[in-house]
Formats: structure tokens, C-alpha cells, sequence
């Protein structure tokens, strides 16, 4: 645990990690998990939200309340394991903004090419979470902040389900000032890129694709 790493050891979250970790997990219920575990992910990545104050009545005397301050945030999914977490983060954050990333993964090369962005305005003073699953070579993650920032995102983060070793790394290195909040963080990347021990192909498992 790092301030640029922040795992998620909550024994809710780990439970239903291990559930969708499972090979057996229907599609339908990896997808139910996954929102949930999404709703409490979203609980822990927007901690820190700045805060301001509102003036109320309540039915016995005014007082000064808190309330979040600054614009509305912004959840960036990247296509299309992404919007697996959107559901459950959106339960919890229903004003967010919502922006997608298509980068898909080259199966030869490993490297992310694009073929999508769509993001809502404003990024500068929002807080922009990137959303993805899977860490895994970093690839992808450190190509979509990339096009975030030049899309004018100066205060982002990262929120994924697994990381592995080698993607903290990667993002580590090129966006050092994007913090990564994640309910594991994994052994290793195996020859084929995938998380070990992983839950195999994140959109496969939620869409019940192959
Ligand atoms: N993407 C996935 O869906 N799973 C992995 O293990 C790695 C990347």
C-alpha cells in the first residue's frame, strides 16, 4: 500500500472477489457482484472529496451541514469491461458524468489502439475517475489518462478491480500523479497478458462473450 496504490481490503469486497474469481460464476451473478462490489469500490475512491458547507433548517434549529464542493465528477469507462462498473458506482454517484474510452486491446502487440472517445465537458477542476476492470500491462490505462489529460483532466484517478504488478508500475511511471484504488493487487501477467491468478477475461466474464 502506497499513497499511489491503495487496496481495498474490506472483507465485503474481498468476499465477492473471491466469488468472481470462481470459473464457475454465471454470467449473471459475476454481473451482480460486480456491481456491488463497484458500489463499495466508488465509496472508497471518492474518500477524499473536498467539502464545503450549506446552510439548513432542520425541523429543530439551522445549522452549517456538510456538503461535496466543486464541480460534478466525472466516470470515465474504458470500452468495454469498463461499463461493468459504471452500474454499481452510479447506484452510489447518481449525478456523476459519464464519458467513455474505446481502446481495445491488440492480441499481437499488447498495445491499446482507439477507436472511441466521447467525454462530457469541462474536465479541469473535476474529479475524473477512469474505470477498468483490469490493471494488467498498463497499456490501455496509461493511454486512456493520457487522452484524458490532453482533454484538459488535471485531477484523476483510477479504479479498477485486479492489478497487477507490472500495470501499477507502468502507471506508476508515466502518470505518477494518478492515484490507483483496486481490491487486489495480483502475483503476475502471464504470457498472454492476462492477470494471474486473475478471473480470466473481465468483459467475457460479465457480458458472456468469448
Ligand atoms: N483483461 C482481462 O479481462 N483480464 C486479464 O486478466 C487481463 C486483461
Amino acid at each position: 500500500m502506497s499513497d499511489h496504490l491503495t487496496v481495498v481490503d474490506h472483507p465485503l469486497v474481498q468476499h465477492k472477489l473471491t466469488l468472481m474469481r470462481e470459473k464457475d460464476t454465471s454470467t449473471a451473478v459475476f454481473r451482480q457482484l460486480l456491481r456491488e462490489i463497484s458500489t463499495l469500490l466508488a465509496y472508497e475512491v471518492t474518500r477524499s472529496l473536498p467539502m464545503t458547507t450549506r446552510s439548513i433548517e432542520t425541523p429543530l434549529c439551522d445549522m452549517d451541514a456538510p456538503v461535496l464542493s466543486g464541480r460534478k465528477l466525472a466516470l470515465v469507462s474504458i470500452l468495454r469491461a469498463g461499463n461493468g462498473l459504471l452500474d454499481g458506482m452510479l447506484d452510489l454517484i447518481p449525478s456523476a458524468r459519464v464519458g467513455f474510452v474505446g481502446l481495445y486491446r491488440d492480441e499481437a502487440t499488447l498495445k491499446p489502439v482507439q477507436y472511441y472517445c466521447k467525454l462530457p465537458g469541462e474536465l479541469d477542476n473535476r474529479l475524473v475517475i477512469a474505470v477498468d476492470p483490469m490493471l494488467a500491462t498498463g497499456n490501455s490505462s496509461v493511454a486512456a489518462v493520457d487522452l484524458l489529460k490532453k482533454a484538459g483532466a488535471d485531477n484523476i484517478r483510477f479504479l479498477c478491480l485486479l492489478a497487477a504488478p507490472e500495470g501499477v508500475a507502468r502507471m506508476k511511471e508515466a502518470h505518477p500523479d494518478v492515484p490507483i484504488v483496486t481490491a487486489a493487487l495480483d502475483e503476475r501477467l502471464n504470457e498472454k497478458g492476462y492477470i494471474v491468478p486473475g478471473l480470466g477475461d473481465a468483459g467475457d466474464r460479465m457480458f458472456g462473450t468469448k
